[in-house]
């Protein structure tokens, strides 16, 4: 049990823009895919839905036992990757959901806890796992993968532009005699890196490396794709899927499976000069055609909005998609 007050330890992100586009009525049946500290989640059930909140992490789900009780049966709990959420909302909602929503990332609360091993600013395990349940800790993946393999992460989730040189003291340190603690793996990094290289970055030169090891820990694009291909399924008519990303890599995901869903993109043509096929009519509609962003007051007081970006997708109603 997490012995904290769940709004003290994360605020919640465009936390007014998710209430508008979910535009709630009560009575319905919303999946919360990414409960966290149940920020959003209050917001639903006080707009009367009846909540359904996955979570990975165990220790995110067991800070929300208060918030279940005061929901008094509108609130389940669910430890579950949102990758395989297709049997369980099924079982809960029996059939289809009037929404989902999902805020990906980890919560301040993850971030700030040295024990989970996601951040250098105090020294912890190497560990990252969102659940830790299952799968392999960053130290593990570092143990036995390539420097090649790593360096690729490090350049294609983080955009790290000594990816080769960090690869290379990374998996030594990690292969070499311990202790293998997070500021550790920060100290490799900096001495990878040229000299008088870290003093002219704005963040610390770890940055990146953390980012990247954190996404391929919990393969955060792949579980990404995987919700992007089953959440639309499960939306009843007038179903919404609202996805708050925090990464470019992840927006574009997004955006691109939004965008073809919607018919925004056209069916590529099978050759040259011949007409692209007959595209089938759309089942769903766009509910931001731009993704929406945090206001000045909100960047002002909360750091986390800095890079949110909150895309809505609507399925159409049962009579428009027969039309
Ligand atoms: C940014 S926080 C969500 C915060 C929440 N919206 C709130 O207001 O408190 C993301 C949460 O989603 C969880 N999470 C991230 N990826 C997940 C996944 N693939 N499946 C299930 N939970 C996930 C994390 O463990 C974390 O608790």
């Amino acid at each position: 049990m997490v012995n904290v007050a769940p709004s003290t330890v994360h605020v919640p992100v465009l936390a007014s823009e998710v209430r508008s586009l979910a535009a709630v009525t009560p009575g319905q049946r919303w999946v919360d895919a990414t409960l966290g500290f149940g920020g959003h989640t209050r917001a639903l059930l006080a707009d009367g839905a009846q909540v359904l909140g996955l979570d990975q992490d165990l220790e995110a789900l067991s800070a929300n036992a208060a918030l279940v009780e005061a929901a008094q049966g509108r609130l389940s709990v669910k430890h579950t990757n949102f990758a395989e959420m297709a049997e369980p909302v099924q079982a809960w909602a029996s059939g289809a959901v009037d929404g989902i929503l999902a805020d990906l990332g980890v919560s301040s609360w993850q971030l700030d806890q040295p024990a989970r091993g996601f951040s250098f600013q105090a020294d912890g395990p190497l560990d990252m796992r969102m659940d830790t349940t299952r799968g392999e800790t960053a130290l593990s993946l570092l143990q036995r993968s390539a420097p090649d393999v790593v360096a690729r992460w490090l350049r294609e989730l983080a955009e790290e532009p000594f990816a080769g040189p960090i690869a290379r003291a990374a998996c030594a340190w990690a292969r070499g005699e311990g202790p293998h603690g997070t500021r550790g793996l920060a100290q490799t990094v900096v001495a990878a890196l040229p000299r008088g290289y870290a003093a002219k970055l704005h963040h610390h030169p770890a940055t990146r490396t953390f980012q990247a090891l954190r996404l391929a820990v919990n393969a955060e694009l792949e579980v990404l794709e995987t919700l992007l291909d089953v959440a639309p399924k499960l939306l009843a008519p007038g179903g919404r899927l609202l996805i708050i990303s925090f990464h470019s890599l992840e927006d574009r995901r997004v955006k691109e499976t939004f965008a073809q869903l919607s018919g925004r993109r056209r069916p590529v043509a099978p050759r040259r000069g011949l007409p692209p096929p007959e595209a089938p009519e759309p089942e769903y509609a766009l509910l931001t055609t731009k993704p929406v962003t945090a206001s000045p007051l909100e960047l002002e007081t909360n750091p986390r909005s800095r890079s949110a970006k909150l895309r809505g997708l609507r399925r159409h109603a049962a009579e428009v998609a027969s039309a």
